[in-house]
This record gives C-alpha cells, sequence and structure tokens, in this order.
C-alpha cells in the first residue's frame, strides 16, 4: 500500500500511478506534439507538478512538415495536419535530449517514421537513452501520406511490433493507437499481442474544413486531425472499450488522450479504465490546466472516499 503523499493544505490524495513499472509523482501526462520537445513547457508549468511529459514524434531525417495552413480552429477544437516537422533523430539526440537531464517529471519518447525501418532506428536510439522513461509509438499520425498504415490493420501493427520490440530491451513499449478504425479493441490486441506494455488511446480524428467563400480547404493538405473537447466523449467510450474487453484482464495500462481540458474530464477516462490521462489541445488555450487538473483530481479522489487514484480505475458503474 503507497503512503499518503501531502502536496499541500487540503485535500489530500495519494495520485502516485505507474505505466508498466514507471513511477509517475500523477496520472497527468502532456501529449506528444503539443508541448516541444522537452523542456519547452517549463516556462508556463511547474514540471514538477505533473506525471510525464512526452517529446514530439521524431523521425530518422529532420521533416519541415506540411506547408500552412497546418492548424485551424474548430468550435469544438482544431484541426492540425503538422505533418510531424520535427529535426530528425541526431538532432534531437545532440541538441534535445540533454534538456532532460535534471527533468523533474518522466519524459516519455515519441517515435513516428515511414517504414519499420525507421520506426526500428529511433526506437532503438531511445531505448538506449537513460533519459527516455518509455518508448512511444505513434502508429496514428494521420498527417503523412502513409502514417496511417501500420495503426490501420492489426496484422501492420504486429509486423511493426515483432521488429520494434527486441530492438527496445527492458525498457516499456507504449503504442498510441489510431481512433480511426472500426474495431479500437481488435487493434489494442494487436497491440498487447505485439508485446505493448502499455496503449494510448487515442491520437486525433480524420477531419476536413472547408471555406465556403473561396471553396478551397481550410487546411493546406485538405485533411487534418480534430482534436480538443469535441473527441472527449468519444474517446471515453473508446478507452471503456479497450478497458473492460482486453486491457484489464490483460494487465496493460490506458493512458487516455482526447480532449480532457478539465479535472472531470481527467476523472471520466480514470473511471472509464484509465491509468493516465494526457492532455494536449488543452495546453494550446491555457498551459497551466495539466496542473488545475493534478488539484482537481486531488480533491475528487478525497470526496470519493479513497486514499489513492488507482482506486477508482476503471470504477464506472455499468
Ligand atoms: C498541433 C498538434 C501536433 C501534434 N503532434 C503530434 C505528434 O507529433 N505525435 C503524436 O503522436 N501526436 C501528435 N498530436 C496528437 C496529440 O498528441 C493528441 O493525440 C491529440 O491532439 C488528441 O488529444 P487532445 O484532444 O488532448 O489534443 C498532435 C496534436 C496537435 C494538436
Amino acid at each position: 500500500m503507497h503512503a499518503r503523499v501531502p502536496l499541500r493544505s487540503g485535500p489530500v490524495a495519494d495520485l502516485r500511478t505507474s505505466i508498466a513499472g514507471v513511477e509517475l509523482a500523477n496520472p497527468v501526462i502532456l501529449a506528444a506534439g503539443t508541448c516541444g520537445y522537452v523542456r519547452e513547457m517549463a516556462d508556463a508549468i511547474r514540471l514538477d507538478r505533473i506525471g510525464a511529459v512526452t517529446t514530439k514524434s521524431i523521425t530518422v531525417e529532420p521533416r519541415d512538415g506540411n506547408t500552412p495552413w497546418r492548424i485551424i480552429d474548430s468550435p469544438a477544437g482544431m484541426l492540425n495536419a503538422i505533418g510531424l516537422a520535427n529535426v530528425g533523430l541526431d538532432r534531437f539526440l545532440a541538441e534535445k535530449l540533454p534538456e532532460a537531464r535534471g527533468l523533474p517529471c518522466r519524459l516519455f519518447g515519441s517515435v513516428a517514421g515511414h517504414s519499420v525501418d525507421e520506426y526500428l532506428r529511433v526506437a532503438s536510439a531511445f531505448a538506449k537513452a537513460g533519459e527516455i522513461a518509455a518508448v512511444e509509438l505513434n502508429v496514428s499520425c494521420p498527417n503523412t501520406s502513409d502514417g496511417l498504415q501500420f495503426g490501420e490493420h492489426p496484422q501492420a501493427l504486429r509486423a511493426l511490433l515483432a521488429e520494434v520490440k527486441p530492438a527496445v530491451g527492458g525498457k516499456p513499449l507504449v503504442v498510441k493507437l489510431s481512433p480511426n478504425v472500426g474495431d479500437i479493441v481488435a487493434m489494442a490486441k494487436a497491440a498487447i499481442d505485439g508485446g505493448a506494455n502499455a496503449l494510448v488511446v487515442a491520437n486525433t480524428f480524420t477531419a476536413m474544413a472547408i471555406d465556403v467563400e473561396t471553396r478551397a480547404f481550410r487546411l493546406s493538405r485538405g485533411r487534418g486531425g480534430l482534436s480538443g473537447p469535441g473527441i472527449h466523449p468519444i474517446v471515453v467510450r473508446m478507452v471503456h472499450d479497450v478497458f473492460r474487453m482486453i486491457a484489464r484482464d490483460a494487465k496493460v495500462p490506458v493512458i487516455a488522450l482526447g480532449g480532457c481540458s478539465n479535472w472531470r474530464d481527467a476523472a471520466e477516462f480514470i473511471l472509464a479504465g484509465a491509468t493516465a490521462v494526457s492532455m494536449g489541445t488543452a495546453l494550446f488555450i491555457d498551459p497551466r490546466s495539466p496542473v488545475r487538473v493534478v488539484d482537481g483530481l486531488d480533491a475528487w479522489v478525497a470526496r470519493q472516499g479513497c486514499r489513492s487514484i488507482g482506486e477508482l480505475v476503471g470504477m464506472a458503474k455499468s
């Protein structure tokens, strides 16, 4: 049993959680691609108040990403088609990763690629990097021409994991699933069969917006990914299904990601079966929101009469 961890005066709960052996001070994680490489958010929030930061997805070669417009607003969130813009593996290791020394929270390294070999190269490098606590595979980015191939087909995901899993050694392998599939539980099963130690549910939903005056696509690439509050209820359902139909029995933790902007959204995810909750779009609206979510969860756990947040995982009544 965990000891109680006093954070401040007022309600006090034990928010510590564990993702496949990686201990987090609390279940709030900053999502890939929305918080820079490592430490960029430190100007806005105290990183010692959150559980983990996820790096932007890193590819072998540097990428400029898509041409603008590549982010636009939508009534219930935003559409993005960034296209995996990043400095590439070598510069990430040389210039960005050293910033992780002394980081007061965990760092998850996000990997993207266009072939098994590219995933393998980045994942192997992350596996060797002591600063990176877990390797997260972004198999679900909808913004490159072939980015969906591994995240859309169970066989392709299994084939990718058959190569990548041995390369990450003992480090936890987190698979970030695409929501753009008919049966996300089948994809979760493929990921678990392939050796995933944790799942992120999920990435952005493929979407499109058209300017009715010019009749042009509002995103230069035409389609992009919808994120933000509008997707939250759909992701609650996905987390619930993945948790109840496969992850709970397999003892594979689920990290919920999609539209969480306040502690209530996070608490809903926990009740649906999430062990941790990641936040992306909310950071663009208010970068301090993750810390408020931590405080809100703290008070909620106490009000529920529980000592630790783990007691509430998957406890939605049905
Ligand atoms: C501007 C932007 C960039 C993103 N870049 C990445 C990325 O590099 N890798 C990745 O796995 N997901 C990326 N995502 C997806 C987020 O990590 C997250 O899955 C998605 O935004 C849904 O969560 P939210 O509704 O809390 O934003 C990006 C999202 C946004 C809005």
